[in-house]
């Protein structure tokens, strides 16, 4: 059913007719949005699922990890934590709505009745505002380099076919070279995309729920399936692209991703026994669905009491993976094995992001007839796959902004544009080896992440309870919840997480200490410092949380 009304509803004495965003709420009147239609809503959760882990991350982390093996483990954790915990924020999310609330400490505060809870919201906000302030620089450099793809200026560098060409134009693009190399001198390339980026961000962020997020998701997500579509056409019909190499024919391309890889003389369930593989998958699908992000969350609390939660998130779900396994895992390794040499596919190039993204697939593009084109469009996609995934990474602080201090949608928009440029800043200052970025990538955009799924399923399985959640969910849904993801969601899922987590501490905190230790002591200062800024953030959220707390305590809404 199509939705077409805006209705505004406030949880406190009713709407307040807030047409013009920079003329929100008042503090003891604050009101939320709803969405306009169904469809937008969950075009919304789908755009901030697709982005570029579905299409450079998932590509890396399949052909490390076995190939065809890594989609056992892969499915195994998109039934039994995927699913089961969107399902969890789904529901969640539209109970926080219906009392009231669309920033995560304050649904935490309804869902766990206890002063500690909303703090634990406070993570759904760090994580989100955290990945923000890394991935819109990425998003950035896809922007710009559709452009430089669209301009010619690829083409135009020497030697465009070389890997070690694209090698040499990333490193200058993204200051590898040393700290503060993009701040000095001349403008530089990423800088100036990064704030165009940036600054379209917060346009949409400040027009709103609807006429902002809403409308440019429905515009965005066709677009970047229509795009991903164009490409997967093309390398499909590549065939032999160059008849000196037959064995680079597409039948091998797809085989390289997708066959089961397994040691000579070992069964297929051997790489199974490996904890590593099982990490992963779980990392993957956590990092594509954008569950643990605090955003599903954040986004279901727009929905109106009746709107099917079940049905809404497993069609999102399903976006994602088709975008993700028929759209990114058909092109992005199988294009790559057509026209490199299979000693430029180095685990290390599949596993980087950056590396299998703005280095090899360019040299790709230049080997490719009318590579130019489908550059451009192939950056443009990822472009358009990051950005509604960015947008959706800012909205939980704004309306905790709006619902916690009483702030209007400028104000809120001004606060967090602040915030979040200081983060910018430092990844782009610190850009020697992208020290800063991958130190934020860790911490935050895994280990906070795995931290707040499992803080989700225990609040939802134990402490609110499976029954309530059971019943909550049923409400407005066309299908209902099979009683077995009840127990999944209760005994499997939390069992699972905190064995993976372990296992994950156990194998990667000595790893990251270690890693820390051998750095230059410049590099090492770059690690600290931002960790120190993680840990700020941690404070600072934490100590906003608590004056809010105090604010809906006074109001009488915990
Ligand atoms: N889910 C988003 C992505 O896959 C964050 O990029």
């Amino acid at each position: 059913m199509m939705l077409t009304d805006s209705r505004r509803r406030g949880f406190i004495g009713g709407n307040l007719l807030a047409s013009d965003p920079s003329q929100s709420p008042t503090p003891a009147l604050a009101c939320s949005e709803n969405w306009g239609s169904k469809l937008g809503c969950i075009l919304a959760v789908a755009g901030s699922a697709v982005g570029l882990g579905n299409f450079l991350r998932f590509p890396g982390q399949a052909a490390l990890n076995g190939g065809g093996v890594f989609m056992v483990p892969y499915f195994v954790s998109l039934l039994l934590l995927g699913i089961p915990i969107c399902w969890v924020e789904w529901s969640m999310g539209r109970y926080g709505g219906t009392k009231g609330f669309n920033s995560a400490p304050g649904i935490f505060s309804v869902l766990w009745r206890h002063p500690i809870s909303k703090y634990f919201g406070a993570l759904a906000l760090i994580v989100p505002v955290g990945i923000y302030m890394y991935y819109v620089y990425i998003e950035a450099w896809c922007l710009a380099y559709a452009w430089d793809y669209l301009s010619g200026k690829m083409s135009r560098l020497s030697d465009p076919t070389s890997a070690e060409t694209y090698k040499k134009h990333f490193s200058t693009f993204v200051g590898e070279s040393s700290n503060g190399f993009l701040l000095r001198g001349s403008l530089q390339e990423s800088v100036v995309f990064l704030v165009i980026v940036f600054i379209v961000n917060f346009i949409f962020i400040y027009r709103g729920l609807t006429k902002g997020i809403e409308l440019f998701v429905k515009i965005a997500m066709p677009l970047l399936i229509l795009c991903a579509v164009v490409v997967l056409v093309r390398v499909l019909t590549l065939g032999t692209p160059d008849p000196a190499y037959p064995e680079r024919n597409i039948n091998n391309a797809l085989g390289f991703m997708w066959n089961p890889k397994v040691a000579p003389g070992a069964s297929i369930w051997t790489p199974l026994k490996d904890p590593q593989i099982w990490l992963a998958a779980a990392g993957q699908i956590f990092f594509s669905l954008s569950v643990g992000f605090g955003i599903i969350l954040n986004y279901a609390s727009y929905l109106r009491k009746d709107d099917d939660v079940v049905l809404s998130g497993l069609t999102a779900s399903s976006t994602n993976e088709f975008c993700e396994v028929c759209l990114g895992g058909m092109i992005t390794l199988p294009v790559a094995f057509l026209f490199l040499a299979p000693t430029d596919l180095t685990p290390e190039v599949i596993t980087s992001g950056f590396k299998l993204g703005f280095i090899a697939l360019p040299t790709v593009f230049a080997r490719m007839p009318i590579g130019d084109l489908f550059g451009a469009i192939w950056y443009f996609m990822l472009f358009a796959a990051a950005i509604t995934s960015s947008l959706s990474m800012l909205q939980p602080a704004i309306a905790f902004f709006e619902e916690g201090f009483g702030m209007g949608r400028r104000v809120s928009v001004t606060c967090l544009g602040l915030m979040t440029a200081i983060g910018g800043l430092l990844v782009v200052y610190f850009s020697k080896d992208s020290l800063a970025l991958s130190t934020m990538d860790f911490w935050i955009g895994t280990v906070c992440i795995f931290i707040l799924a499992t803080v989700q399923v225990i609040t939802v399985g134990w402490i609110f309870g499976v029954d309530r959640a059971r019943e909550e969910s049923k409400r407005g849904a066309a299908m209902q919840i099979p009683q077995i993801f009840w127990f999944i969601i209760k005994y499997v899922s939390p069992v699972y997480l905190l064995l993976i987590f372990g296992c994950w501490c156990y194998q990667s905190i000595p790893n990251e200490i270690n890693k820390i230790r051998e750095l230059h002591p410049d590099d090492r200062g770059t690690v600290l410092l931002t960790l120190s800024f993680i840990v700020i953030l941690l404070v600072f959220f934490g100590m906003l949380v608590n004056l809010a707390g105090k604010r809906w305590k006074a109001e009488g809404r915990i």
